[in-house]
């Protein structure tokens, strides 16, 4: 049996959040340049949305752009603003002809305004489908989404419109970037690397985290289907027993 035909689709995360990490250390092993290795991961951002539909995985969130990816060289952060431009508006017939909404997650406002015109038209056109949404994170970092979290609770207290002891988990939820997302029950990280890079902090908390030696420009369908049957095959607790979990 293949990959793909053991997956229990009863038991598929509902969503997969990745960290798309070493497209230039795959370039320089070509002996091409980092924005080779960009150029290339997004046939795999391509296989991976594809993946997903096909399986029926709600939500999708890419790590395309962290707020510390602004002190690489002027270069590359140029090149990969061009390259989001071009693929966003490329893929947006592809996102119809698959029924797949666009969202962005970050701080929109502060990429250029060619980027986000880019993006805009792309949620905006994409907005009513239904079959998968598919998340870009993009100038975004955990941080900064909690930082904002906490100043708007902070607001409201001193509003008056919230007690302190009043604040649940919920409503730190809500104020995230994320709030109309459900928690990522899957985070994948390509390239051997084993962090989180300020990557959803909050949302992961029962997260299942998968790492893969592979680089991202290699990643492929069949990789996808290993991190999910590598999921499928743990217990989830949640701080119980597995007892607990077995007479549920
Ligand atoms: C990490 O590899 C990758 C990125 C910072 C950018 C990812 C962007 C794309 C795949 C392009 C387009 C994406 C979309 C969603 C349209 P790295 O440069 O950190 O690699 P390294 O760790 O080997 O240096």
């Amino acid at each position: 049996m293949d990959s793909k035909s053991k997956i229990d689709l009863q038991k598929l995360p509902r969503h997969i959040a990745v960290i798309m990490d070493g497209n230039g250390r795959w370039a320089k092993q070509m002996g091409k340049p980092r924005v080779f290795g960009h150029k290339n991961g997004v046939q795999s951002v391509r296989e991976v949305s594809e993946a997903c539909a096909e399986l029926g995985v709600e939500y999708l969130t890419l790590y395309a752009f962290s707020t510390e990816n602004w002190s690489r060289p002027a270069f590359e952060v140029n090149a990969l603003m061009s390259l989001l431009v071009e693929t966003v508006r490329k893929e947006v017939k592809t996102l119809m002809d698959n029924d797949i909404r666009l969202e962005a997650i970050g701080d929109i406002e502060k990429l250029p305004s060619k980027t986000q015109k880019a993006l805009i038209e792309g949620m905006h056109t994409t907005k009513d489908n239904k079959r998968m949404t598919l998340v870009l994170a993009l100038n975004y970092s955990a941080r900064w989404e909690i930082r904002k979290a906490v100043q708007d609770l902070s607001t409201k207290v001193k509003l008056g419109e919230l007690a302190a002891e009043e604040i649940t988990d919920d409503m730190i939820s809500a104020h995230l970037s994320t709030k109309r997302i459900p928690d990522p029950e899957l985070l994948i990280r390509t390239s051997g690397e084993h962090r989180i890079s300020n990557f959803l902090l909050w949302q992961i908390a029962y997260a299942e985290l998968y790492f893969t030696d592979i680089f991202w420009p290699e990643f492929r369908k069949e990789n996808l289907y290993q991190a999910i049957l590598n999921y499928q095959n743990r217990e989830r607790r949640f701080g119980k027993t597995s007892d607990q979990i077995v007479l549920k």
